[in-house]
């Protein structure tokens, strides 16, 4: 069968295939504990499914604008001059499903084919993708200095005639990384004196620890919203524990934003009436429930850091915020594709090779799930890489036995 070059060149996406490997394990009754997860575990809040109910229950369920309902709008601007500190216009707005389609219809909107995205590694395991579906190429940059935090010299040093965007994601997924004000100061300056687009994914800016505060990269620009090549990618996934709900939105200028309404117009139309009400009811509702996540999500943080810094082998760097931890296991297995598969095999635990992310030699945990499930994994990952472990381990009834060295 004939596909397409486009078709061909993407690859599917390797965090979604795992969440398929482990609820096909569980359907056989494997014991599988999940450190893959990019999703928290608590309930949606109930302003947003007060608001979905109550669309439902009344029977009109209709069509959408393409760029999103003038609830949801309303509701993101507001957030937008808490959050980002601007005043900005509907018409500077586009809600999408998912922060996902926000990301991609504004690499559509400003990607030429041949032209280049720069991220710096690691990187969230869609940009590579995106940027090819545009048939654009994506650049990722490693941070010379071998941290988590991209200095702006190494990106400088990538960026060419070809360079259109840099796309940044901080907090970032998978290294919880959350660079500091600097460098976003740097970054924005740069873009402006480039004039090239600036896309931040804020998508986790309020899941921050140790007293850190959401960072607005427009804070950082004279500019106004109009004359800005700066796009702010956020949505109500990860915050409000909403994944399911598929509602995402970015913020530009009207330029850019017209652009995308039209390109998603063709795509999906506006995400569903139904999960935009939601959202609006996520968004102007009581926001407790997002302190809350941060606070449980935190605490997750400093247990499994405690719990990693007991291997012998192991490098872990403290995330700042996300639920994600990017731990080097090189001194066990150099190949993070060949460990992950090892530790699921034997022990039932998932978790993502970095090279998925651009980074081989570390795998990627969540802490995004219950307390007892992360102790427990990395107690079986422990035993499975420990060669000095006792022979024997119960899980529950079950015995598992070294059959390796
Ligand atoms: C860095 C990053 N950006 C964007 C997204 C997409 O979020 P959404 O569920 O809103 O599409 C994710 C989801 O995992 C992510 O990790």
């Amino acid at each position: 069968m004939s596909l397409s070059q486009i078709a061909r060149s993407i690859k599917a996406s390797p965090t979604l295939a795992l969440n398929e490997k482990a609820a096909i394990l569980r359907e056989k009754g494997d014991p599988v504990i999940h450190l893959g997860g990019g999703e928290p575990k608590s309930r949606a809040p109930m302003d947003a499914l007060l608001a979905a109910v109550n669309m439902i229950n009344s029977g009109e369920v209709r069509y959408a604008p393409a760029d999103g309902t003038p609830d949801l709008k309303k509701a993101i601007i507001r957030y937008t001059e808490e959050y980002y500190h601007r005043k900005v216009k509907p018409e500077n707005v586009i809600a999408s499903g998912g922060a996902k389609q926000s990301i991609m219809v504004a690499m559509q909107a400003i990607l030429n084919p041949q032209e280049e995205i720069i991220f710096p590694a690691p990187y969230w395991v869609s940009y590579p993708d995106m940027a090819k579906l545009c048939g654009a190429i994506p650049v990722p940059v490693l941070p010379e200095d071998g941290t988590f935090y991209p200095r702006l010299k190494d990106i400088e040093q990538r960026v060419g005639s070809y360079t259109r965007a840099i796309i940044i994601n901080s907090p970032n997924n998978p290294s919880g990384a959350m660079y500091p004000e600097e460098f976003i100061a740097e970054i924005v300056e740069f873009c402006e004196k480039k004039d090239i687009y600036l896309i931040m994914d804020d998508i986790y800016h309020r899941l921050v620890f140790d007293g850190k505060k959401p960072i607005s990269a427009f804070d950082y620009t004279k500019k106004s919203v109009e004359e800005s090549k700066l796009i702010i990618v956020n949505g109500v996934s990860k915050q409000y524990a909403m994944t399911g709900f598929r509602i995402g939105w970015a913020v530009g200028n009207k330029k850019v934003i017209e652009a995308m309404s039209n390109i998603q117009g063709h795509q999906t139309s506006g995400p569903s009436v139904l999960l935009q009400k939601a959202a609006v009811g996520a968004l102007n509702g009581i926001q407790s429930s997002v302190e809350s996540l941060r606070v449980t999500l935190e605490n997750n943080r400093n247990v499994l850091i405690g719990l990693l810094r007991s291997f012998n082998g192991v490098k872990v760097t403290p995330p700042d915020g996300t639920f994600y931890c990017f731990a080097d296991f090189s001194a066990y297995e150099k190949d993070s594709q060949k460990l992950s598969n090892f530790l699921i095999d034997k022990v039932m635990v998932l978790t993502v090779p970095g090279k998925e992310f651009g980074l081989d030699g570390y795998l990627r945990i969540s802490y995004c799930g219950a307390i007892k499930e992360i102790i427990d994994g990395i107690e079986r990952m422990k035993w499975a890489l420990d060669p000095n472990a006792p022979n024997e381990l119960y899980i529950g009834d079950r015995k598992l036995v070294r059959d390796w060295s």
